[in-house]
Order: structure tokens, then sequence, then C-alpha cells
């Protein structure tokens, strides 16, 4: 085979994704169905309805992601299938761990187990080649944590979210606020109309690249009660530039912090909050008074999608990571 086609799955949370990577860098198709309308009206993600939404989806993109790529013939045209198998929801992930073992088995292709948060990182890859050694800040909706890569495909946790991940922080206070679940895009834009005027504290953890954010969301939670109790009016749009502001700066203390200790050549920026305009400007600033090579997701490959997959994927495949088809779920797993 000339070019390395991989067809990719995800369905850890609430979308349900099939992708073409070629050579671990191009898009060949990329399709995404959001269940995230179905999830709303309970504040979040239901898990036996996320389930039932893949199993209703996933033949469907799975389709549309090989038609989009001229996939007529997998088993001569791909080099190997892969799925994300963690961390995320058993019943979600099991629906494209199940869908990707076996198509691999059906058109005898291998067949590679990605790790979800490797992938967030490898939307990366989509902008330009990574140098290292690196340092990756993946922020999304269940996960927050400062990375250190001494090679390619290599993970080590250098910081961690003591409680709340950072979109978690985002989706409660957008609550607090009114806002539907997810709330992150939407904070970010009463953000933008709002003015940083008060004073959100953010959690300063001792001697570690840990964050906190269950207290800052408590702090918002506190102000907009003591609000109501007075019947004072909020302004929605400033408590939520406040509380972006505060996130942002937390985020960033610790990884210039960790910047300083371990020295990378070069930042990445991924996950389902690297979408968030406030962050990239700062993690921008940040690169640039360190001399350090920057790669941030692109804003539509942030959150999740099974394109971020297949680039995974391929670091797998030139390092001959095959997994057998009986690898089950790892719902806990980190790296
Ligand atoms: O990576 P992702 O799609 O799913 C997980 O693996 O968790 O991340 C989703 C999270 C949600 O919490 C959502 O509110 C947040 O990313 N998010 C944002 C923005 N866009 C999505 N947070 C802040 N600003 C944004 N623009
Ligand atoms: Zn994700």
């Amino acid at each position: 085979k000339q070019d390395n086609l991989i067809l990719a799955f995800e369905s850890s949370a609430d979308e349900t994704s099939a992708a073409v990577v070629k050579n671990g860098h191009e898009i060949l198709s990329n399709i995404v169905a959001t269940q995230i309308a179905s999830h709303q009206r309970f504040g979040g993600i239901v898990p036996e309805v996320a389930s039932r939404h893949h199993l209703e989806w996933i033949n469907r993109v799975t389709k549309e992601a090989l038609q989009e790529a001229s996939v007529t013939d997998p088993a001569a045209q791909l080099s190997a299938v892969a799925a994300t198998y963690g961390p995320g929801l058993v019943g979600s992930l099991l629906i494209g761990l199940m869908a990707g073992k076996t198509f691999a088995m059906v058109h005898g292709l291998p067949f590679i187990a990605v790790n979800h948060l490797a992938g967030h990182i490898s939307a990366a890859n989509f902008v330009q080649p990574t140098s290292y050694p690196a340092m990756a800040v993946m922020v999304s909706g269940g996960h927050t944590e400062l990375l250190w890569m001494a090679k390619e495909n290599s993970f080590q946790i250098i910081g961690t979210t003591l409680d709340d991940a950072a979109g978690e922080a985002f989706d409660k206070v957008g609550r607090i606020l009114g806002l539907n679940y997810p709330a992150g895009k939407e904070m970010q834009e009463m953000a933008a109309k709002g003015q940083a005027n008060i004073h959100f504290p953010i959690a300063h953890t001792e001697n570690t690249f840990d964050f906190s954010f269950s207290g800052l969301k408590s702090s918002v939670l506190n102000y907009v009660h003591h609000a109501d109790q007075l019947s004072e009016q909020i302004n929605k749009n400033d408590v939520a530039a406040s509380f972006q502001k505060a996130v942002v700066e937390a985020i960033i203390e610790k990884t210039e912090a960790a910047i300083q200790v371990f020295q990378p050549v070069q930042l990445l920026l991924g996950g389902g909050v690297a979408a968030n305009l406030a962050l990239r400007t700062a993690i921008e600033h940040l690169a640039q008074t360190y001399h350090l090579k920057l790669t941030e997701a692109p804003i539509s490959l942030a959150g999740d999608n099974a394109a971020m997959i297949g680039a995974a994927a391929y670091l797998n495949f030139k390092a001959g990571r095959f997994s057998g088809l009986d690898l089950n779920t790892d719902p806990s797993l980190n790296f």
C-alpha cells in the first residue's frame, strides 16, 4: 500500500464518529454525529441514552466516512482499523470498539486500540509535526492533564486535576448561570461581552503541577447565591468573563511552572477546552515568552472526533503496536 489509510472510530462520550486518515496527518473524512441535544434536558450525559445513540449511529457514520474517503475495497485500501478503548463511558466505548474490532476481523485488517487522551493530543498532527521533548496541555470535559512527552507517543503525567476537569468547571458554572450543557462555548461568548471585574480566586496547589477547579466553581456559586439573597442583579457576562479569566490563569500558571522545570522545545494544546479563544491567546503568549514552538489543535478538531483517533493510531502503527481482538474497554484508562 502506497499510502497508509486508517479507518478510526470514536464513541467514548456523546459523539459517534468515524474517520479515514491518510498517513497520520491528512483527513480524508471525519463524520461526527453529536447527540448533545438528547442529553441537554438532563444537564449532562446520560450513559444509557448515550450508548443507545452510538448503536443507532455507528453504522451510518462508518458508511459515510468510507464513502467520503472513496474507500470501496477496505481490505485493499486500508492499512488498519482503530478505535478508542478508553477512557470514557463503558457502554459508549463498547460500541465504537466493537465496530472497530468487527470491521478489522471481517476485512482481515490489523486492529489498533487508541487512548482517547492521546487522540486529543494527536489532533496537533493535522497542523504540523511535533518537536520533542514536548509538553502537552490536555484540557477536556473529563480531563485536565499536563503531560511530558520526551519522545513521540510517550506520555508522562506531570500534573492533573485534583477535582473537576477544566471543561467540567465551564459546564458547571454555565449551569449555575442557566446555560445548557455543554456550556463552554456559550460561556466564551458571554465572556467576550463582559468584563473580568469580579475576583474569583484560583487554587494555588503547593509544589505540584496539579490543578483544582472546584473551589473556583464554589466561589462563583457563592457569588450568585449571595446576589440572589440580596435580590441584586448580577451581570452574567461579567461572571463568565471573570470565571474564564481565572481558569485560563490557573492553566497558564501551572504550565509556565512546568516549562521552567522541564524545559520543553514545544507546547501542544488539545482537548475540547482547547477551542477556547482566551486560552489559545494566553498559551500563544506563553509560547512566545519562552520561545517555544506551539501547536494548538484546530478548533474544529478540538472536541471529540475520530480523525484525531486515526492520527494517534498512525503513531502506534509505525511503532508496530497492534491489539488483539480480545481487547476490552478500559473506562478509567490513563497513560
Ligand atoms: O474533549 P471534549 O469534546 O470531550 C471530552 O473528552 O470531555 O470536551 C468537551 C468539553 C466540555 O466541557 C465543553 O464545555 C468544553 O469542552 N468546551 C469549551 C469550549 N468548547 C468546548 N470550554 C471552553 N471554551 C470553549 N470554547
Ligand atoms: Zn474528549
